[in-house]
């Protein structure tokens, strides 16, 4: 499988996690005071958001410097 697609699949699957734990935040903060795991559980993914999401950022980038002519976005398949 190419690279670049890998990439961006999982931060597809990323950005589902990171929502559903902000959304499970919310549901522990209306029964009260919410355990330190939960409060914390939005980090790692997002922090897996931003590096996966910066190296997609870069990607079209890196291209033009390797010299290579710009290309339409890679769609799906
Ligand atoms: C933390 C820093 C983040 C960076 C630097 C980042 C960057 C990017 C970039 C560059 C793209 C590709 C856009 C394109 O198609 O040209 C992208 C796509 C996307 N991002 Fe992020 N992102 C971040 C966080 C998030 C978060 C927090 C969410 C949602 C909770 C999210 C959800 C998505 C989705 C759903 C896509 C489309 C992926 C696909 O093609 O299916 N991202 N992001």
């Amino acid at each position: 499988m190419d690279w670049s697609k890998w990439i961006r699949q999982l931060h597809r699957w990323l950005s589902i996690i990171f929502t559903v734990t902000v959304i499970a935040n919310f549901i522990a903060m209306a029964l009260g005071e919410p355990p330190t795991w939960v409060v914390y559980s939005p980090l790692l993914p997002l922090f897996l958001l931003l590096f996966s999401g910066l190296y997609m950022f870069v990607l079209p980038h890196a291209a033009r410097w390797r010299g290579e002519p710009a290309r339409e976005r890679a769609g799906p398949a």
